[in-house]
């Protein structure tokens, strides 16, 4: 089965909503001919902003994050029903930064990735290994755990339609890419997690994303291994040159 590439930015805390209009008038006549499905993952105040420059075109707007629960007392939180509420596709969730710095924990990945869905927003699930569990030989294991703690509870229809990003996190804004091979080693193994928890028509389905210092030289070679599907691109994806580049990919 033939996937299509999806290729996300991830822009992480950068750009005001003034800049985020401005950046995306700018991105669109450059990506107007790909034939990748296309993400920007804005920060939450540039959702409006970007989903109205967006309007129409091929780019499509994404979250970096969302709560669980429908509403209620959670200071600072957003729901999966207000992004539905503002027509928001698509979010991100579980990166490694939310992870790391914001108590994210495989079972609230699982909740937000249930929640998503729920509101028919499509989850793209974060996940990838420390340098030391890589160098302690347990990358497998932990990568696989982790997509087994996010798929949990969901049909295989629903893991049909989602994005699992592997990035590593030694190579997440490092410059350190993982080479082609290391790459799609980890997103064989991810197929082959979701192959075994559903079936071969499920794995064959899912659309799975590298991310770690994907780049405009880099993102060609990286995307047209076997079992990589496109990629969340953090720094590249914040200049309209790069972001260009990456998304022109041709199979
Ligand atoms: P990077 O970030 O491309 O800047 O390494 C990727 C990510 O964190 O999604």
């Amino acid at each position: 089965m033939k996937r299509t590439p999806i290729i996300a930015g991830n822009w992480k805390m950068n750009k005001t909503p003034d800049e985020a209009a401005a950046f995306i008038k700018e991105l669109l006549p450059e990506i107007k001919d790909s034939k990748n499905e296309l993400i920007a993952g804005v920060p939450f105040v540039c959702l409006p902003a970007a989903l109205e420059a967006a309007k129409g075109s091929n780019l499509k707007i994404a979250a970096q994050n969302m709560h669980w629960k429908e509403s209620g007392a959670y200071t600072g939180e957003v729901s999966g029903a207000m992004l539905k509420s503002m027509g928001v596709p698509y979010v991100i969730i579980g990166h490694s930064e939310r992870r790391e710095y914001f108590a994210e924990t495989d079972e609230t990945v699982n909740l937000k990735a249930k929640a998503a869905l729920s509101y028919g927003i499509t989850p793209i699930i974060c996940c990838g290994e420390t340098l030391e569990q890589r160098e302690a030989g347990i990358m497998e294991s932990w990568v696989s755990g982790q997509v087994k703690a996010a798929l949990q509870d969901l049909t295989k229809e629903q893991v049909k339609t989602i994005v699992i990003a592997y990035e590593p996190i030694w190579a997440i804004g490092t410059g350190r890419t993982a080479t082609n091979e290391q790459a799609n080693e980890v997103c064989t193994i991810i197929r082959n997690v979701v192959k075994d928890l559903y079936d071969e028509e499920t794995a064959e389905a899912l659309r799975i994303q590298y991310g770690g210092s994907v780049n405009a030289a880099n993102s060609a070679d990286l995307f047209s291994m076997d079992n990589i599907d496109g990629g969340l691109v953090g720094g590249a994806s914040l200049k309209v040159k790069d972001f260009s580049v990456i998304a022109g990919y041709e199979c």
